[in-house]
């Protein structure tokens, strides 16, 4: 395999997360389905459910990680060609998960796409129980040590803003044919419909025996139960202590947390960058 080494600045910076080289050399094929999300939107929801559609209902995987990896991530110990080789082995339909942006996302032009956004409010403190819930040492490992106060996460949220910058991206793409938005509220309020419009969008076959098996695979109640599939990393240890990361699953959590002056914060940014069709669909304008 020939790799790229001269990248261009489209495929973003190298960090812990992120490793340009995977999107510079990543060989996507037209049935791939990428689904993109800004963090805490409903990524591992969405992992598993197109894991089981692709499946007819599998109870058995080890990791999520493992049937929907994760594009860009660096693995520790692997080459870039390694890691690309075991992309490459991978059976269609392949499923990937990715956070990058439009711009950084390999094969936008072949592959589909499916969007899961949710509200801000919500992933902002869904992201606070994710650096609380992590396992001391992983906590470690990410330099998050000095991170304590729900205001320090709410902080480190805002400055990084990933949610910003994932959502904007991919607005302009709404109506692109290869794309599906789905709105983590939606997908609570009726995932039934929302299921049915990702079989639709992606012309699998699902029968209704396979179907009752997946309504039960994707509930949250068997994600809870079944978490150490949802909260291994690639190296098969534990991110999160138990009872983190398939947390609660509730729309409008943010309530509980979020001071007047930060949801204003996090609105008004949100307003300074998305347009009003976008701010409206997402319920927010
Ligand atoms: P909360 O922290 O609000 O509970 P991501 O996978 O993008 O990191 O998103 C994690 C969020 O999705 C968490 O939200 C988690 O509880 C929620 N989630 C995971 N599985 C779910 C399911 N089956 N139904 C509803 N929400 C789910």
């Amino acid at each position: 395999m020939t790799i790229t080494t001269v990248l261009d600045p489209r495929w973003g910076e190298s960090d812990p997360t992120h490793d340009p080289y995977l999107l510079a050399n990543f060989k996507a094929r037209p049935d791939d389905v990428l689904i993109t999300t800004a963090p805490k939107a409903g990524t591992t929801w969405m992992q598993n459910i197109l894991h089981q559609l692709r499946s007819g209902g599998d109870p058995e995987f080890y990791s999520i990680d493992s049937v929907v990896p994760w594009l860009e991530l660096p693995r520790d110990g692997l080459s870039h060609t390694e890691v690309l080789e075991r992309y490459s082995a991978i059976q269609s339909p392949r499923i990937f998960k990715t956070h990058c942006t439009y711009e950084q996302t390999p094969g936008t032009d072949r592959v589909n796409i499916i969007m899961s956004s949710r509200d801000p409010r919500d992933c902002m403190v869904s992201f606070y129980h994710h650096i609380m819930d992590m396992t001391d040492e992983v906590r470690a490992r990410g330099h998050f040590s000095q991170i304590e106060t729900f205001d320090d996460v709410f902080h480190l949220w805002m400055e990084f803003g990933a949610w910003y910058r994932n959502v904007a991206s991919w607005w302009p793409h709404f109506n692109d044919d290869n794309l599906l938005w789905l709105r983590y509220e939606d997908m609570k309020h009726d995932i039934d419909t929302c299921v049915d419009r990702i079989i639709a969008f992606l012309h699998w076959e699902v029968s209704p025996t396979q179907r009752l098996a997946v309504n039960e695979y994707i509930s949250f109640h068997w994600m809870k139960a079944n978490a150490d599939k949802f909260v291994r990393n690639s190296m098969g240890e534990p991110v999160f202590k138990p009872g983190g990361f398939i947390r609660k699953g509730n729309v409008g959590d943010y309530k509980q947390k979020l001071s007047g002056t930060q949801e204003q914060q996090i609105l008004e940014k949100a307003k300074e960058i998305l347009n009003a069709e976008c701010l409206r669909y997402l319920g927010l304008g």
